[in-house]
């Protein structure tokens, strides 16, 4: 299977056999980044550009270090040193930087729909690497991955996602990603932070933690994202760790085998306490382990075709598949 499409751009668009051969793939590549020698050629002559207008750690370096494990030449602009500050919009940042011919452009901006825009206007493939409020896929599908490594299959199982949700994306994708592959999905948080009739998303609404708690498979804490809001919407971060925050006491209440998400960055003793976030049901580091392979994966998927001048000298087997693929 290949996926027909240009750019990666959200989870909602996806099929169910599209999010399944991303992750199948992003397993192989898993398997390229536990050999002693991690690089592949598969993107040899492949360039990728990442444009970030947010701050990120885990998203923007595992995007570059995916590009450079396939052997692409991979880019990153600094928007703060580039000439956006010079009052540059994105969309004639876009056009010149595709005027250098990259293959891809992987972009984060706080608002919605920039990738989409961009992914209409460029020839390039453009991934989706958070923007503002909408969406952020490749973090829901490592999420999903990550899951799958500890369950079969995500049919029936009961996920919560806890905290707040009316800024997340990442709530936003994996709501969309839980629900195609089967799994029952909660949300818990005070009331300021889930959004009026969220529900039609395909989630139920808990607003007491210790009842969302009980009979979860997989429990996703969400960052509190303290520079969104001038007014904050809950009282303070001590109150919001009481009522909302995950700690050990309150893990008595739950199943057996329960797992633990956080797409990171976390506020240690607020949302999550230190204790439960290095514990044995935290699977935050699988998370980013599983997002490089993901990320890899995307680029396979997207832009790993023969280039031009190779496509001339060589076609590729009946798959698509050729040299140096996972
Ligand atoms: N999970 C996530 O998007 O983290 P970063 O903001 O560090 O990329």
């Amino acid at each position: 299977m290949k996926l027909k499409r240009k750019d990666l751009l959200s989870i909602e668009e996806l099929s169910v056999e599209e999010i399944s051969f991303i992750i199948e793939t992003a397993r192989s590549f898993k398997r390229v980044n536990e050999r002693d020698i991690k690089k592949v050629p598969t993107l040899r002559g492949k360039t990728v550009i990442n444009l970030f207008y947010e701050p990120s750690t885990r998203t923007r370096t595992s995007f570059e270090i995916a590009a450079k494990r396939m052997s692409a030449d991979a880019i990153n602009i600094s928007v703060s040193q580039s000439s956006v500050k010079k009052g540059e919009t994105l969309k004639d940042t876009a056009l010149n930087l595709e005027a250098m011919r990259p293959d891809c452009i992987v972009l984060r901006h706080a608002s919605s729909g920039a990738p989409a825009m961009l992914a209409e206007l460029l020839d390039c493939s453009v991934i989706n690497a958070g923007d503002g409020m909408h969406e952020h896929p490749s973090q829901a599908l490592l999420d999903m991955m990550t899951v799958l490594e500890r369950f079969d299959s995500l049919e029936g199982l009961n996920i919560t996602i806890v905290g707040d949700v009316s800024h997340s994306r990442v709530a936003r994708s994996n709501i969309y990603g839980f629900n195609k592959l089967g799994a029952n999905v909660t949300l818990c948080g005070p009331p300021t932070m889930i959004p009026h009739g969220i529900e039609e998303m395909g989630a139920t609404v808990e607003y007491d933690l210790d009842r969302a708690i009980r009979g979860a498979d997989v429990i996703m804490m969400l960052r509190i994202q303290l520079e969104r809001d001038r007014v904050p919407l809950f009282p303070t971060a001590r109150e919001y760790a009481d009522r909302y925050g995950l700690n050990l006491k309150r893990l008595k209440g739950a199943k057996e085998g329960l797992l633990i998400l956080h797409p990171g960055p976390i506020n240690r003793g607020v949302e999550i306490s230190p204790e439960v976030a290095d514990g044995p049901y935290s699977l935050l580091i699988d998370q980013v382990t599983n997002g490089l392979a993901v990320r890899m994966a995307l680029f396979y998927i997207l832009i790993g075709g023969p280039s031009e001048s190779e496509h001339e000298a060589e076609e590729p087997d009946s798959n698509g598949k050729e040299r140096g693929t996972a």
